[in-house]
């Protein structure tokens, strides 16, 4: 069992369900973000009740450095610091280059790359602090493969990989590390946003022929938080079934 605190970032998602009910079971402290899903994440009380672990919850929006700030702060203040940040929010809106409005390109990016460098610059100062750290980004296999329609949601997620790796280095010194999980179609979550019909077909395009385990992420992410991983950083996991 850890005693390690846990900052989950869009902990009220498909995602971030998975992830907060099984880092509960293994003993991490949590702190649990939403922006508008709070009934969402009253749900998952019970399940995290039943294991022996401090949890709070923090609303943020993560467009707005101010609120993330003062969710730090707070953190900081209940908790006494964090160890791991994991970088879970995300939103999807597609539409073809050529009519996706600057409105819609500029939201898709505050959202999944000006938040989390936000919530990480805000985090590091307690984590260089603590002399130690785990900082995960969330990424998608849609920049590796090029998706129609996708073009701010894989620019974003793109450039999640250059500021895991950036901050990687800048903060080895310090016992933190950076890394991206970049995922293929989980069974969970944004999965749902998009039409049955195409779906559908994405699963076929899947070598595995079939979507993802969401376990699986938190697996992956059980490794990377465990004081085993210390020696892995500034890389990139790819969990996808083999799409790329
Ligand atoms: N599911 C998949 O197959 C898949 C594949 C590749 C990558 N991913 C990535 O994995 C992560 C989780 O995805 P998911 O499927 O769990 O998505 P989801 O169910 O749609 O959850 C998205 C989360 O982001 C939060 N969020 C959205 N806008 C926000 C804002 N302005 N400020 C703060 N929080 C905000 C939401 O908070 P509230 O609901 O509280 O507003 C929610 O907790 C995302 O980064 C996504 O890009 C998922």
């Amino acid at each position: 069992m850890s005693n390690k605190n846990v900052l989950i970032i869009g902990a009220s998602g498909g995602l971030g369900e998975y992830i907060t009910k099984e880092l509960a079971a293994a003993g991490y402290n949590l702190a649990l973000h939403y922006n508008n899903g709070f009934k969402k994440l009253e749900t998952f009380f019970e399940s995290i009740k039943e294991h022996d672990v401090k949890h709070k919850t923090y609303k943020a929006d993560i467009t707005s450095e101010n609120e993330i700030s003062e969710m730090i702060r707070k953190i900081k203040e209940d908790f006494g610091t964090i160890d791991i940040l994991i970088n879970n929010a995300g939103i999807s809106i597609n539409g073809m280059s050529w009519k996706l409005s600057a409105d819609d390109w500029n939201k898709v990016i505050a959202v999944n790359l000006t938040g989390p460098f936000l919530c990480t610059k805000h985090v590091l100062p307690v984590m260089k602090e603590n002399k130690f750290g785990r900082i995960i980004f969330m990424s998608s296999v849609v920049p590796q493969l090029g998706v129609i329609g996708t073009s701010a949601y894989a620019a974003a997620k793109a450039g999640l990989g250059g500021l895991s790796k950036t901050i990687s280095k800048e903060v080895i010194k310090n016992n933190i590390t950076s890394n991206l999980i970049s995922l293929g179609y989980f069974d969970a979550g944004l999965l749902y946003q998009i039409p049955e019909d195409i779906r559908r077909h994405i699963k076929e395009t899947i070598p595995m022929k079939e979507f993802g385990n969401p376990l699986e992420v938190v697996e992956c992410i059980k490794f990377i938080c465990s004081l085993n991983s210390g020696y892995l950083t500034g890389q990139t996991i790819n969990l996808n079934g083999g799409l790329f």
